[in-house]
């Protein structure tokens, strides 16, 4: 792990492999459970509850003291990321950065935000919802990042979040139900922002936290996670009709090739059964269509 302190940004290896990199195309997320050490998981509870005081490894440029405080205290706890323990151990935190890494590229910018999910269960279920500012489209230029310092099981009402649901508006039927982001204390959701969710029904009582936050994309996309030599572009699963469009210009846009994507439509690649006799045709055009992310056609192929 190499941490550049004074730009706020880190490298390491990448953990993820191609399946895996496309599995997070084709979900919109995935989950890290019980990755943080629990003294670091009770350490934030007690700072998020004014338990021990701040610590802050230096004050940021344009900050003072009392601006820290006010932070700490209000729903957006950004000041939580100056503390050392904090930045070693959750920020930092060797499962997620290797996935982080293999998403978001060398040099990966640390968050500058921090969005405090306190809730008091039990409680009704949020709305779904996709949050405010997304983007649909194939662009990863930052990724979600949610932690559950407790543990988190249904009863306490984790996020819900809809597979495949980050490459369009959906509307969310609220008597149906997500797949919970449930785990131990020291879990994390790493997602793309425009996935459809919500905060789960709670049933238990108490107190449950969670801390959000993106990482960003400083350099450009090239597919330099782990390599499988016998990963097959061409006969890969990207998703169903009206999906796998969709999913397969994230990936190539992943591996720095968004502007060579290009697809025919109907049965043509990337779209494919299981019951084909052959490859679908269409794989590898220079020519074609791209998926329309502005829905603003009826068909949803693009030209440009
Ligand atoms: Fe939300």
């Amino acid at each position: 792990m190499k941490y550049d302190a004074t730009n706020r940004l880190f490298d390491c290896e990448p953990t993820m492999t191609d399946t895996q990199v496309l599995e997070f195309c084709r979900d919109g997320y995935l989950m890290l459970k019980g990755v943080v050490p629990q003294e670091i998981n009770q350490r934030t509870c007690d700072y998020l509850e004014g338990r021990i005081p701040a610590n802050p490894s230096y004050i940021p440029k344009g900050l003072n003291e009392q601006d820290l405080e006010r932070i700490r205290n209000s729903h957006e706890p950004s000041t939580i990321m100056l503390e050392d323990w904090y930045i070693e151990n959750v920020l930092l935190n060797p499962e997620l950065c290797g996935v982080l890494r293999s998403l978001l590229g060398k040099q990966v910018g640390l968050p500058v935000l921090v969005s405090s999910h306190r809730v008091e269960c039990p409680t009704e279920a949020q709305g779904w919802h996709h949050d405010a500012d997304h983007i649909f489209g194939p662009e990863v230029n930052f990724v979600e990042v949610f932690y559950f310092p407790q543990d988190t099981p249904v009863e306490l009402g984790p996020t819900e979040m809809v597979p495949g649901s980050h490459i369009r508006p959906t509307h969310g039927d609220p008597s149906e139900s997500g797949v919970p982001a449930e785990g131990p204390a020291g879990s994390f959701g790493i997602h793309l922002q425009s996935i459809l969710h919500r905060r789960g029904a709670s049933t238990a009582d108490g107190i449950r936290h969670m801390l959000k936050y993106n990482y960003w994309r400083t350099e450009a996309p090239v597919r330099d996670w782990i390599v499988e030599p016998d990963f097959d572009f061409q006969d890969a699963y990207y998703g169903g009709h009206g999906t796998a469009r969709y999913n397969a210009h994230i990936f190539y846009w992943l591996c720095g090739k968004g502007d060579q994507y290009r697809i025919i439509g109907g049965q043509g690649w990337p779209w494919k059964t299981e019951n084909q006799i052959g490859p679908s045709y269409g794989f590898g055009k220079s020519d074609g269509y791209l998926p329309n992310w502005r829905r603003d056609n009826s068909d949803d192929y693009s030209s440009d």
